[in-house]
């Protein structure tokens, strides 16, 4: 077993397609991009990184980073945020922080996606710095003592 924390980046539909989708709202990077920068930044934890369209998966991935092992795990569940009690439930179900990260600010975007199902069983919400924001909720996960 490795002693570096380990924290798991876990994405949610459509955000394989970065780069290619939408770039004037999520920029230009693509998800491998992401991850590269992701694991320069960090070189002392163990960064896992998986994405998922379905919310079986992603449920799935929650419940297996529910390990003494995982330090914590930075999610941006895209549309499901808005939507899906089944994750949010997921989130309760295990004892693993999680932080919920937006590359968009969704609170200047439309109405529907203000809501968040998540938020209230997350332990912080980032939002609108891009993919900063990510980086901003692994350095929390790293800063932990
Ligand atoms: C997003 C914002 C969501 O509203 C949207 O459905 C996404 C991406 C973001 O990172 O800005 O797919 O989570």
């Amino acid at each position: 077993m490795s002693s570096r924390p380990a924290v798991l980046v876990l994405n949610g539909p459509n955000l394989n397609r970065l780069g290619i989708r939408e770039p004037e709202i999520y920029g230009a990077m693509t998800l491998a991009d992401l991850e590269t920068g992701l694991r320069a930044d960090f070189p002392d934890l163990t960064l896992r990184f998986e994405q998922h369209n379905s919310e079986a998966g992603l449920i799935d991935a929650l419940h297996a980073a529910d390990t003494v092992e995982t330090a914590g795990i930075v999610l941006n569940a895209a549309g499901y945020t808005h939507t899906s009690v089944v994750l949010r439930d997921a989130i309760s179900s295990i004892s693993t922080p999680v932080v919920e990260v937006h590359i968009s600010n969704v609170y200047a975007r439309e109405s529907f996606r203000h809501t968040s199902l998540i938020a209230a069983v997350c332990s912080g919400v980032i939002a609108g710095f891009g993919v900063e924001s990510y980086r901003m909720a692994v350095r929390h996960f790293a800063d932990r003592p």
